[in-house]
């Protein structure tokens, strides 16, 4: 395994990777959120601040670590609701970088709150911004089912998110809307996108056409 310092520019950054990243997602060979990361590593570069708004079982948390480290300065913000959560990331990032020094930058580089993500402004620090706030909405995979991501809050996080996401940023959105409450929760997101000014917004999705209840990839990014 590569240590902390060598989570080293992505495989994925040259441009013809990204295409085909692209073109295995239209293919079917891809899922939703691999295309996120992929695009999440376009963005995201070494020594960025950046939020997970979601952590669940921390593999985005992960896969932010290593995109921010190594560069001196990068910070990832992750918050969930639930506690067995923030176990289960902790747990994931404890694994994934056993060695003591690993381990220690890998803790310098991450905070996780027990938050829920309307109130993300508290966590970063006043008058700084963020290059990625992700969202990977519904429950948490392998937990209580019950507890999920619902619209009001969701619409605040991501007005939140809005504010503190800088010039050149994006705040990514998987959207399930196979569970009870995902269509309203994807509405809210899509209203939310939709009215965001044209000149200091980009909003796109990547959507299954014939697989109404396959998640949907939102992106709002912010010139
Ligand atoms: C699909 S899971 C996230 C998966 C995660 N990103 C991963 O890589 O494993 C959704 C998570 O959102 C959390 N959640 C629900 N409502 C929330 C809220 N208001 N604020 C923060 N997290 C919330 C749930 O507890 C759950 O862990």
């Amino acid at each position: 395994m590569k240590s902390f310092d060598q989570q080293t520019t992505s495989p994925l950054s040259s441009e013809s990777t990204q295409n085909e990243f692209l073109l295995s997602f239209i293919k079917g060979e891809k899922k939703a959120i691999e295309v996120a990361h992929s695009v999440w590593q376009q963005v995201v570069q070494k020594g960025d601040k950046v939020l997970d708004a979601t952590c669940g079982n921390g593999h985005d948390t992960l896969a932010l670590i290593k995109m921010v480290s190594g560069g001196g300065g990068g910070q990832v913000y992750g918050l969930d609701i639930q506690k067995s959560a923030i176990e289960k990331t902790t747990a994931l990032l404890n694994a994934s970088f056993p060695h003591a020094d690993d381990n220690k930058k890998m803790k310098e580089t991450v905070e996780l709150f027990l938050l829920c993500h309307s109130r993300m402004e508290e966590i970063v620090p006043k008058g700084s911004f963020v290059k990625l706030v992700c969202f990977n909405l519904g429950y948490l995979p392998g937990g209580d089912k019950s507890i999920i991501t619902v619209p009001e809050r969701t619409l605040e996080a991501l007005e939140a998110a809005s504010r503190i996401v800088g010039s050149g940023g994006l705040i990514s959105v998987l959207v399930y809307v196979g569970h009870i409450g995902g269509k309203e929760e994807y509405e809210t997101v899509l209203a939310f996108a939709s009215v965001l000014p044209v000149d200091s917004w980009v909003c796109s999705k990547f959507e299954m056409v014939n697989r109404p209840l396959a998640p949907v990839l939102v992106f709002l990014f912010k010139k």
